[in-house]
């Protein structure tokens, strides 16, 4: 017996499984794998979701500082959270010249939003969500509500936000 039969036989003995054995996957394991797979989707899903009904929302108290003026170009937008918060919020400039502050986490399962320069609609990608960039208000996709909004507002050359007087009123 040469030296390399040995060894495949030595191997062989060491990991007894049939080549057929290590290839094949029967459906029940398949099944049981699918079955984990989609099980853990569900509940990582739920805790997002249950996370974002359940927990208090933090308020917006007083006004912040965002940026100058001149940092944000017409269709452009900016990131920001509030000193304290966590909370990320987009600030965008509108084709119209109007500015808007809204949360960037989407209304259903909390995906980053983002503006789509020259149409108006602030998009999700997660699963097609679209909100009216004017209102925050759902156009189209999964999200049960609008998005929560901050006012913007003008100091000089500096533009601020404050906790909406809509949301503050309802
Ligand atoms: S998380 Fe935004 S549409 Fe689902």
């Amino acid at each position: 017996m040469s030296k390399e039969d040995n060894l495949n036989k030595n191997w062989k003995k060491d990991f007894p499984i049939l080549k057929q054995e290590a290839t094949q996957v029967s459906r029940r394991d398949f099944a049981k794998f699918l079955t984990l797979v989609s099980g853990g989707l569900m509940v990582g899903s739920g805790l997002v979701a249950a996370k974002a009904y359940l927990l208090p929302k933090e308020e917006v108290a007083g006004e912040h500082f965002v940026c100058k003026l001149d940092e944000v170009p017409v269709g452009g937008t900016r990131g920001f959270v509030i000193e304290g918060s966590t909370v990320p919020y987009i600030l965008i400039h509108l084709e119209n010249g109007e500015y808007k502050a809204y949360e960037q986490k989407c209304t259903h399962l909390s995906c980053s939003v983002f503006y789509k320069p020259g149409t108006g609609i602030i998009h999700c990608p997660c699963h097609e969500g679209s909100f009216d960039a004017m209102t925050g208000d759902v156009i189209a996709g999964p999200p049960p509500r609008a998005l929560p909004k901050l006012e913007v507002f003008f100091k000089d050359n500096d533009i601020y936000v404050k906790a909406s007087e809509e949301k503050v009123l309802s």
